[in-house]
């Protein structure tokens, strides 16, 4: 088949952009390796910045959004037992929603049919071809036969594991780095134990409370790579959570079956440039943050907002330069939320190579945001997002 995008890759990122894409009314098709009830069921972090709410609002999907989403005003760092609280709003003027990733995700699908955005699910073996010039095309099996793509640009939104970096990977630098532990999630359909979330630095090791509505909750604790899920049985995890969290949120906990339980490692990566030719890559294509920041489907979604304004300049005003300039307008807030994600972990974990010296810098730097309003509005401009 012919058209104008090729979009690899239905998680948020590529339905995103399939949707903007579709508004504008560019022809497009988005190929998925996973059936849907599998991109459903990754269960990921739940924070939106002011930029993903408003691109919802903008496709008028935001419906569910509006009535099931938390704005949230504020969030705590907890030192031991003291609770520092950044009071986002009253520093920055603008609030965070909390909302599932999945459910942000079975938003857009939910919206296909009727937006007329084609999304082919279940497409094997998806492989790029000629992106060096302006006639790239994709190939894929799905049910059986072999398909063909004829597309003006293909934009990569098949994740960190996905194949368009790779092809691309010899035309890029690639900035990398691996932690040495990893998070170790529950999502139970408990209440959860405060209003707002508390991301603790405790001896022990770092602890996250956050939540999915007024009856779900999502907790994390970090755990060394060799830790196995199977090695934490729920009664283990919830002693654990609790040491972490002050006493004062400790006590609010209420434990319940997890209805979801991982390891995931913590990474940050970045891909410079985020395209070559005729390819461009958004999202967990292009780079990684840990999780600390909750900005990495925020990332996504600023890529996703540069890259259909580009797409539509080029189809609709012939902009050539507009898609010229993606990589480095999406790079500039990238770098800025790598930075910030990288810090705030860099801040709240206890690394296996630390001495005393780095331990007392990390208390420093706690006293310091904890009596600085300059601090707390450092951190608050970048945990609601920088501006796009
Ligand atoms: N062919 C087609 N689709 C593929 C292929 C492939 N070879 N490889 C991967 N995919 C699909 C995956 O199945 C997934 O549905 O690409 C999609 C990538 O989605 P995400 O990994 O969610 O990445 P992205 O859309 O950029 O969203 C970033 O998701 O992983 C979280 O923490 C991340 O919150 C961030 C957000
Ligand atoms: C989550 O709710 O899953 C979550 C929230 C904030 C983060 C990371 C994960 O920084």
């Amino acid at each position: 088949m012919k058209t104008q995008v090729c979009i690899i890759g239905a998680g948020p990122a590529g339905l995103l952009l399939g949707h903007l894409l579709r508004a504008e009314g560019i022809d497009c098709i988005v190929l998925e390796r996973r059936a849907p009830e599998y991109v459903l069921s990754r269960i990921r972090a739940g924070v939106l910045e002011r930029i993903t709410v408003s691109l919802m609002e903008r496709l008028g999907l935001d419906a569910r959004l509006k009535t099931e989403g938390l704005p949230h005003d504020g969030f705590n760092l907890a030192d031991g037992q003291r609770l520092i609280r950044i009071d986002v709003a009253g520093l920055t003027g603008k609030h965070v929603v909390v909302y599932g990733q999945t459910e942000l995700t079975r938003d857009l699908m939910d919206a296909r049919e009727e937006r007329g955005l084609e999304v082919v699910y279940e497409a094997a073996d998806v492989e790029l071809h000629d992106i060096d010039g302006d006639a790239p095309w994709v190939d894929y099996t799905h049910g059986g036969t072999r398909h063909r793509v004829d597309a003006r640009f293909i934009v990569g939104c098949d994740g960190f594991h996905g194949p368009s970096r790779k092809a691309i990977l010899p035309r890029g630098k690639e900035y990398s780095r691996e932690y040495p532990f990893g998070w170790l999630g529950v999502l139970a359909d408990v209440p959860p134990c405060n209003h707002e979330l508390i991301y603790s630095h405790h001896d022990r090791g770092f602890a996250l409370a956050s939540m999915r509505s007024a009856t779900r909750s999502r907790y994390y604790i970090d755990v060394p790579l060799t830790e196995r899920v199977e090695d934490w049985p729920d009664e283990r995890f919830w002693d654990e959570l609790t040491t972490r969290l002050p006493d004062e949120a400790a006590a609010r906990v209420v434990r319940g079956p997890a209805l979801e339980k991982s390891i995931a490692p913590l990474r940050s990566y970045v891909f410079a440039p985020m395209g070559h030719g005729s390819l461009l890559l958004c999202g967990d294509a292009a780079h990684i943050v840990p999780p600390t920041g909750a900005k990495g489907l925020n990332l996504a979604t600023s890529d996703v907002h540069y890259a259909a304004d580009a797409l539509t300049a080029f189809f609709k005003a012939g902009d050539a330069g507009a898609v010229a300039g993606y990589s480095a307008r999406a790079l500039s807030r990238v770098w800025k939320a790598e930075r910030f994600s990288w810090s705030l972990t860099r801040l709240m974990h206890r690394f296996p190579e630390d001495g005393s010296f780095e331990r007392a810098m990390q208390v420093a730097e706690l006293d310091y945001i904890a009596s600085s309003r300059a601090a707390q509005t450092s951190i608050a401009e970048n945990y609601v997002g920088l501006p796009v």
